[in-house]
């Protein structure tokens, strides 16, 4: 991983898919991942990670499911949250948002348990920034 400074807004200019993080740094066993959303994710959860979330353009929801009812988060920029494990969770962001993410490395961007059928939300371990 390199060592360099990474400024985050030219490391989203090198990508434009949605809900595909792509992994800009790590700490200790976490990765720092980095995302363009859009639109819906799937319901997932992760069942031994709890996941945490900061906006930094636009606004991001995330609907939760929790002791058999659901609510939802609204986050503007500049806010955080985390999602705690096993906690059913779907993001959106209806009008595009930049987000970061820190969660252990090798976390699946969907859970265990996501509906990815239709192929319209990625399903990976994140990328790296290097990487196309
Ligand atoms: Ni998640």
């Amino acid at each position: 991983m390199s060592q360099e400074p990474v400024q985050l807004e030219a490391a989203f200019a090198r990508f434009d898919e949605q809900w595909s993080p792509r992994i800009v740094t790590t700490v200790n066993d976490y990765d720092v991942r980095i995302a363009k959303v859009s639109g819906d994710h799937v319901w997932h959860a992760h069942q031994h990670t709890d996941e945490f979330f900061l906006v930094l353009d636009g606004e991001l929801s995330i609907a939760l499911r929790e002791d058999g009812t659901e609510r939802v988060v609204t986050l503007p920029a500049g806010s955080v949250f985390t999602v705690p494990r096993g906690v059913e969770h779907r993001p959106s962001a209806a009008a595009g948002a930049k987000i970061l993410m820190l969660e252990p490395s090798g976390t699946v961007t969907t859970g265990e348990h996501a509906d990815t059928a239709d192929g319209t939300v990625p399903s990976h371990q994140g990328i790296a920034l290097d990487s196309r």
